[in-house]
């Protein structure tokens, strides 16, 4: 028998957080797409309802705790109870560490970290009362190798992966698995902002070269892991990070 669970998918208004909407919905789930922006979250919504999927569009801040609240509990007034988090909603600023003000410190940490914090505290009751539960975490390839102008944002994907460990050793005797991804460069707005930005070092196509598989990696790529996490088939297996990098040493 497979249950319809419900799933919320943080910064689904585009890139990795749109595809993962996308193929949550396609296997069947009753999806809630939030973001910051409004018109991107609805944009993605209706997609996947016009698609014959079920999808709420919610704008919320993560950085909000209230706007977090009102956020899953729309969703759990028009869905029924969250079984499924991924919490993918980031940020990524270049700036070499002595230039980074505490405001822009702050607010790395406090979208990429407390953001997850939030979500994931409003969302664990329903998969506690269920006794069922996946969340799936997006850390980055940047937190296990490290990159200039990146200290701020690879410290707070690092967070991730340590916080991911952790929940996982807290909920696994309630049904709950925590997982976590560690994308590598996967083609996306927040990607093509770097590229074309100047922000790396050597043109897009030399870096790629040196990549076993030689190639941007795509979101749906990354969604596909994403979905089997949050599948029962996948029930053995918490507390681990996934790198979907194309095979580049980390
Ligand atoms: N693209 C890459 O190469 C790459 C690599 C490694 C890790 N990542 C991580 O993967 C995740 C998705 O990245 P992406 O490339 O799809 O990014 P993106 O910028 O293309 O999309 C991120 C989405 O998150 C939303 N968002 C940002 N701040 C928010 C907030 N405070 N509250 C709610 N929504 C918010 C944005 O509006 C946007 O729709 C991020 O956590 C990112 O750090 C990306």
């Amino acid at each position: 028998m497979t249950t319809t669970r419900t799933a919320l998918v943080t910064g689904a208004g585009g890139g990795m957080g749109e595809a993962c909407a996308r193929r949550l919905a396609r296997n069947g789930m009753r999806v809630g797409v939030l973001d910051i922006d409004g018109q991107n979250a609805e944009r993605v919504a209706a997609q996947i309802n016009a698609e014959g999927g079920q999808a709420l569009s919610l704008v919320v801040d993560i950085t909000d705790r209230a706007q977090v609240e009102q956020g899953v509990t729309a969703l759990r007034s028009a869905f029924g109870p969250l079984g499924v988090l991924v919490n993918n909603a980031g940020v990524e600023d270049f700036t070499l560490f002595a230039e980074i003000g505490p405001e822009v410190w702050s607010r790395m940490l406090d979208v990429n970290l407390t953001g997850t914090y939030h979500v994931t505290q409003a969302v664990l009751p329903d998969m506690e009362a269920q006794g069922w539960g996946r969340i799936i975490n997006f850390s980055s390839f940047a937190a296990q190798s490290g990159g200039p102008k990146m200290v701020h944002y690879a410290a707070s994907k690092g967070g991730i992966i340590a916080m991911t460990r952790s929940l996982a050793l807290e909920v696994g005797r309630k049904g709950i698995t925590v997982n976590a991804v560690a994308p590598g460069l996967i083609d996306t707005p927040m990607a093509r902002r770097a590229i074309d930005g100047g922000q790396f070092p050597v043109p897009l196509e030399q870096m790629v070269a040196s990549y076993p598989i030689p190639r941007i990696g795509r979101a749906e790529e990354v969604a596909a892991a994403v979905a089997f996490f949050a599948s029962e088939d996948a029930g053995y297996i918490t507390a681990q990070l996934l790198g979907i990098n194309g095979g580049t040493a980390v």
